[in-house]
């Protein structure tokens, strides 16, 4: 891994010039902040992490208190609440009822066709319980994963709480994931039950997801029965002896079901992500741990009092979903939208007219959508006030000044702070950021959350000096963090733990400036950033390969003013294959088959040789330096 080091600074000085103006609050916002200083709670929280974290924790109910808040005993599968006994679903749902928040509405949802639904905590805890008998029926058990393809639907929410209770593992794949992907993830998981539904609109069109569940049990022979919700009414293939309806399982069940007690390392779900190899890596989260960092966080990074109208703009088949469209705001007992949908059908002002609609108090997307909705104008938020919304957020990718400005003022009228938070699948809740009573910076991600040491360094972990871009490593451990790879404990070690001694490797490249804020400058380059959709150059790469015309392939990320970043291949041929546009097309068509909708090709070239190191390596990042006419960096790897 070398720095591009040239580059790096080049853009250091470019952000650092529009990062002189700070943004700071008004004295009456200020004033009605829970949390005024932010220096202060850092400072605080960093002098005894231990003890901020054991006190976030007693925000929680556990069944039985922990005998030790953290253990680096078998490091680094470190633990957190040892001894602790708890369930994630009971914090996000049981403990509400018998309370005031039981009648409070905590979900609700509207899809593209303008469809509405809404439920209270006391509906989804009757809805929840349902379905935990339906599943228990069914054979799930404790202990065993369960494989969720779902659109945003209250019911991926409830699917996902059912699990929990009954202390299975949830393993939600994004609906945007081919049938093979979803297979790869039932496989490594050996989900013997997969969750889905009929279909969703998208974009005025029906999306099918039945047929590819239907596809992918075919290839994954664990799964024995597919639950599906019926939601677009859609004609679906029906097999009686494996298929079974949501509703049929449902109706006669008891709206009473016992929650399991879990211990707090139990592993409470496993999200798939993109990694440096083909295979994407299954990120374990816990049931003690997650929620703490979960809920402290959305509790403080959006000022939470008790009574907001979330709105997260993601998928719940992200970590961005599971944690602040579901988790996050039930542990905290607010109301949270789902929207299923494009944000600009029927007009781009679709999302403005839905702020005012639902009264949302927060507004948390991603810089790709902010970008989108810039190209339509200004026009379209001018015609709402949108008085309701206080604070703004943004995640999965660096946000860029200008886009950052657009948003705060258009949509946030100048009186919204933005916070830019920046955190990974795997560190399960926000890492870099700012607190609402912060001076922000147009671009800048802040500062580590109270609790998180965070640095920048070489590739010996030494910290650069301020200014200077280089690995964005986490010094300490955190209760929310990843405790393993799913059935693959080395690759764990090995991906972030053993790249830079001593700390957790993020994989980001970053910089922090004068004022300590740090700015992420993206991934090192095997992973893409498509839209904030995280995707692997490998697993791209092996879509490519997996038609017979294809002997190698090179995938790089090309920066895009609103995607952020498009793929770009480069692609060579097996003998007696001509390159034409059709073949683009065939092998673009293989991708989407391969990895799913969610792999977006901008480009293919066809090519005679690709860069590579001596051991056969393809160098991505002199494909990339090539491609932008930017300067190659250290080549001495390069074999010419
Ligand atoms: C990668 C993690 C958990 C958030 C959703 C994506 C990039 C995320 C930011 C940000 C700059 C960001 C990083 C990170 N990223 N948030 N605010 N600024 N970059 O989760 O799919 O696991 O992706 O997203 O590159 O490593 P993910």
């Amino acid at each position: 891994m070398i720095m591009k080091k040239k580059k790096i600074d080049r853009e250091t000085t470019d952000v650092l010039l529009a990062s002189e103006k700070f943004y700071r609050p008004s004295r009456k916002f200020l004033a009605s902040l829970q949390i005024k200083d932010y220096e202060k709670v850092r400072r605080q929280a960093g002098r005894d992490p231990i003890k901020f974290w054991t006190e976030a924790a007693r925000e929680l109910v556990w069944f039985k208190e922990w005998e030790k808040v953290f253990s680096a005993k078998s490091k680094p599968f470190y633990q957190w609440f040892v001894g602790g006994q708890c369930n994630l679903a009971y914090n996000a749902l049981d403990r509400h009822i018998g309370t005031p928040v039981e009648n409070k509405t905590a979900i609700l949802w509207e899809d593209e066709t303008g469809r509405t639904r809404k439920f209270t905590y006391r509906e989804v805890y009757q809805e929840v319980n349902k379905l935990v008998n339906g599943l228990k029926s069914l054979g799930v058990k404790r202990g065993d994963r369960v494989a969720i393809y779902m659109p945003n639907l209250p019911e991926i929410a409830f699917a996902m709480l059912a699990c929990l209770k009954i202390g299975a593992m949830h393993s939600v794949v994004y609906a945007g994931f081919s049938a093979q992907a979803l297979a790869d993830r039932i496989m490594d998981a050996k989900a013997k039950i997969l969750i889905t539904a009929d279909g969703s609109f998208r974009r005025g069109k029906e999306v099918m997801l039945k047929p590819v569940a239907d596809e992918a049990a075919v290839l994954a022979k664990t799964v024995k029965k597919i639950v599906v919700v019926k939601n677009n009414n859609a004609a679906v293939n029906f097999n009686p002896q494996r298929d079974v309806w949501y509703h049929d399982l449902t109706k006669d069940m008891s709206a009473e079901a016992k929650c399991a007690r879990m211990d707090a390392e139990d592993p409470a779900f496993v999200l798939y992500t993109s990694g440096t190899t083909s295979k994407p890596k299954g990120v374990v989260h816990v049931h003690g741990g997650y929620p703490v960092g979960v809920l402290r966080t959305i509790k403080w990074v959006f000022d939470l009092k008790g009574d907001e109208i979330f709105w997260c703009t993601a998928d719940p088949g992200w970590i961005t979903g599971h944690s602040y469209i579901i988790y996050g705001p039930l542990l905290a007992g607010i109301t949270t939208l789902q929207y299923e949908g494009v944000p600009d059908l029927p007009a781009p002002d679709r999302m403005w007219q839905m702020v005012e609609k639902y009264q949302v108090n927060v507004l948390y997307t991603a810089p790709t959508l902010i970008r989108a909705m810039m190209k339509y104008g200004n026009d379209w938020p001018k015609k709402y006030d949108m008085p309701s919304l206080r604070i703004l957020g943004s995640v999965g990718e660096p946000i860029n000044p200008e886009a950052w400005k657009w948003y705060h003022r258009h949509i946030g009228k100048g009186r919204c702070p933005i916070m830019d938070t920046w955190w990974q699948t795997e560190t399960g809740a926000q890492m870099i950021t700012a607190l609402p009573c912060a001076s922000l910076k147009a671009g800048a991600a802040g500062k580590p959350f109270p609790g998180i040491e965070a640095d920048v360094v070489d590739k010996n972990g030494r910290p650069v000096k301020s200014g200077q871009g280089g690995f964005l490593v986490i010094k300490n451990q955190w209760p929310s963090m990843i405790r393993t790879i799913f059935n693959n404990p080395e690759r764990y070690k090995k991906t972030y733990w053993q790249e830079i001694k001593g700390v957790y490797f993020t994989g980001d490249l970053a910089f922090k400036d004068k004022d300590g804020y740090f700015w992420i400058q993206g991934r090192t380059d095997d992973v893409l950033k498509v839209a904030g959709h995280r995707i692997g150059t490998a697993e791209v790469e092996s879509g490519f390969v997996s038609h017979p015309a294809v002997a190698e392939c090179g995938v790089i990320g090309v920066p895009d003013p609103v995607k952020g970043e498009v793929i770009k291949a480069f692609v060579i041929l097996k003998q007696g294959f001509l390159g034409s546009e059709e073949l683009k097309k065939e092998l673009v068509g293989q991708v989407r088959k391969t990895i799913g909708p969610v792999a977006v090709i901008k480009d293919v070239a066809f090519v005679d040789k690709l860069p590579k190191t001596r051991s056969g390596k393809i160098m991505r990042r002199v494909l990339k330096a090539q491609e932008l006419g930017l300067e190659v960096g250290d080549t001495s790897a390069l074999v010419s």
